[in-house]
């Protein structure tokens, strides 16, 4: 393993290959407003199956691995990770919304396309607050991105196809 590899290389890997994802389906969302009704449903369908198939699988697999070893790490009488935590609710939650609405018979596109906006808005923001004050400390802990690894309890979840 090259020097120059970040101890966390693994969870940057995972969190720009959503990222790539995200802005596709960021730019279909933003192109809904004059879009046929059958390209929107599309475009709605592909958005709710990468937050349910990508983004829903990461944060679980944070919430399983990733958080109880910060938890375990930095002390304290609630987990460390509880608003992280809370976030994963609030993106879930938008996500329902997001499915339940394209999944109807009239869907509202002006809705869904302001909403779906606002969601990925906060997963932008979620990401860089894993990666701005999570990923340190795990820098500051671990020598190499095996050792993280390996405290993980094994492969870091990148689930990017
Ligand atoms: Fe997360
Ligand atoms: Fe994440």
């Amino acid at each position: 393993m090259p020097e120059t590899t970040k101890v966390t290389q693994g969870f940057l890997d995972g969190h720009a290959a959503l990222r790539k994802q995200l802005e596709i389906h960021k730019a279909g969302v933003g192109g809904l407003h004059g879009a046929s009704r059958e390209a929107a449903r599309v475009t709605m369908d592909r958005a709710v199956l990468f937050l349910d198939e990508e983004i829903r699988p990461h944060a679980s697999w944070e919430e399983v691995k990733f958080y109880p070893l910060l938890d375990s790490m930095v002390g304290g009488r609630a987990p460390f990770t509880a608003t992280m935590r809370h976030e994963h609710a609030i993106i879930d939650r938008w996500i329902e919304d997001l499915a339940v609405n394209a999944g109807s018979t009239a869907p509202d596109v002006v809705w869904f396309a302001r909403s779906a906006d606002r969601l990925f808005g906060l997963i932008e923001a979620h990401f860089e607050e894993e990666e701005a004050v999570l990923l340190p400390i795990l820098e500051r802990r671990y020598e190499t991105a095996d050792d993280f690894e390996r405290a993980v309890g094994g492969e870091i979840h990148a689930h990017s196809h």
